[in-house]
């Protein structure tokens, strides 16, 4: 069911020629998203969807975490159902890429030599994992995980008693080294920074992960890179910058994820850090918008514009797009939010952590399940927590009110969390 492509012709274009058409470049979570919100909010034009793998939009995060593991099956990852494509008049056209776009005609060009017109135009192209380049990536034992492709590839490879070595220790990383820990594979992870989830996380958190990961039976190196590759058509041993050397079955890399901007750029889109979208998705061209992990996007919220690698966030701005799309815009404003899954330890975190000058400890990390809070100015601006489902839902609460936080009531867990914000 996977592989069905669905391109009907749309019967809302029959005989109405002025009808409006929305193109929406990458089938991913944004785009999706784009699409179905499109219709939910009653946008009666034509609505094309055009994705360059083989496959209907579907959920990356489980790629990482229950698919490796073999936990569920793929029509599983599928966001909407096939038959939801035709009830919704929603076309998908797989295995397709946009070679180009003719802003004053309005005209995308596809792979397959199709030129369509569009009103709008949506840039929801994603990312691109970061590589290592030549020669690490011929060798046939050297995996990305980015795509379903990828992990088809990888998981027959996850065998019981093979030496794995991950090369980054943030989210990618650490989860599949979890899940090959699990299924019994001997791993270790290289890390350049100086601590795990570096990007994301505070040390006090990188801590908790290093020591979880060791107590699992990961081995872990940080400040340190791979200095030299031994194999042939497969890697065998690697040499480590700080002086240790692995012999290795098989590699993966997680160091990170690039916007995929070149379309942008080449229609002379304004692109820092992603393609600029303003709070409403709209880019430097008012009939083109960008949402998801490809978009540098507006956020109220925050005051500021962030390029957020995140399903949550891929999802709240494509039903902005789509309200702008409709004529009926509605700023950007949501409190960003994110999750990891590593053996049974659940991270789930809210709010962003880059300009915080408290940190404050609720629990204990040797039970774990704690959570770490982050304020500013004595207002709460970001949480992380481990295992703590209900204190996050409460904590999305208080950082969207804004709220300023008593750190001593805070760190007391005999304090239910609502009573530790300061009266107004
Ligand atoms: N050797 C070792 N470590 C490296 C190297 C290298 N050559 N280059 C980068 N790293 C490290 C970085 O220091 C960083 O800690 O790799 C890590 C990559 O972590 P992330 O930036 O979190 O990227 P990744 O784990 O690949 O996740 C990519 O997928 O699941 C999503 O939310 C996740 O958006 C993130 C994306």
């Amino acid at each position: 069911m996977l592989e069905n492509r669905i391109s009907e012709p749309s019967k809302r274009m029959n005989g109405d020629a002025k009808a409006t058409t929305t193109i929406i470049v990458g089938a991913g979570q944004a785009g999706a998203e784009v699409a179905f919100s499109l219709r939910q909010l009653k946008y009666e034009g034509r609505i094309v969807v055009i994705g360059d793998e083989p496959v209907l939009p579907y959920r990356r995060p489980p790629l990482s975490k229950a698919y490796l593991q073999g936990e569920i099956e793929r029509d599983a990852l599928l966001i909407r159902q096939p038959g939801m494509y035709e009830k919704f008049d929603v076309e998908c056209l797989t295995a397709l890429r946009v070679e180009a776009v003719d802003r004053p005609a309005k005209r995308v060009s596809l792979s397959d030599g199709t030129v369509m017109r569009y009103t709008h135009l949506v840039l929801a192209t994603g990312g691109r994992v970061r590589k290592l380049g030549s020669p690490v990536d011929d060798f046939s034992n050297v995996h990305y995980i980015r795509t379903l492709a990828d992990i088809d590839r990888l998981q027959p490879d996850l065998v019981a008693g093979k030496r794995l070595l991950v090369v980054g220790g943030g989210f990618i990383g650490l989860e599949a080294a979890a899940v090959a820990a699990k299924r019994g594979l001997d791993v270790t992870v290289v890390e350049m920074a100086e601590r795990l989830l570096q990007r994301v996380v505070a040390p006090e958190l990188s801590a908790f992960y290093e020591a979880a990961h060791a107590r699992r039976g990961v081995t872990i190196h940080t400040g340190a890179g791979v200095s030299h590759w031994e194999g042939d058509d497969v890697v065998r041993r690697v040499d480590l910058s700080d002086g240790s050397s692995v012999g290795v079955d098989l590699v993966v890399v997680g160091i990170g994820v690039l916007p995929e901007t070149a379309l942008a750029e080449s229609i002379g889109l304004e692109v820092d850090n992603g393609i600029v979208a303003n709070e409403i998705s709209q880019t430097s061209d008012p009939a083109i918008l960008a949402v998801g992990d490809c978009a540098n996007h507006a956020n109220v919220f925050l005051g500021r514009s962030a390029r957020l690698e995140s399903v949550p966030a891929a999802q709240e701005q494509g039903r902005t797009a789509a309200r702008t799309i409709l004529g009926d815009p509605e700023p950007h404003a949501a409190v960003p939010w994110f999750w990891s899954d590593q053996f049974d330890l659940k991270l789930q975190m809210a709010g962003l952590t880059t300009d915080y000058d408290d940190a404050v400890l609720r629990g204990r990390p040797e039970d774990e399940a704690f959570g770490v809070f982050y304020l500013k100015d004595g207002v709460l601006i970001s949480g992380h927590m481990v295992n703590r489902p209900k204190d996050f839902g409460q904590t999305r609460k208080l950082i969207a009110t804004r709220q300023a936080m008593d750190p001593a009531k805070l760190s007391d867990e005999s304090c239910p969390l609502p009573d530790a914000a300061l009266p107004e």
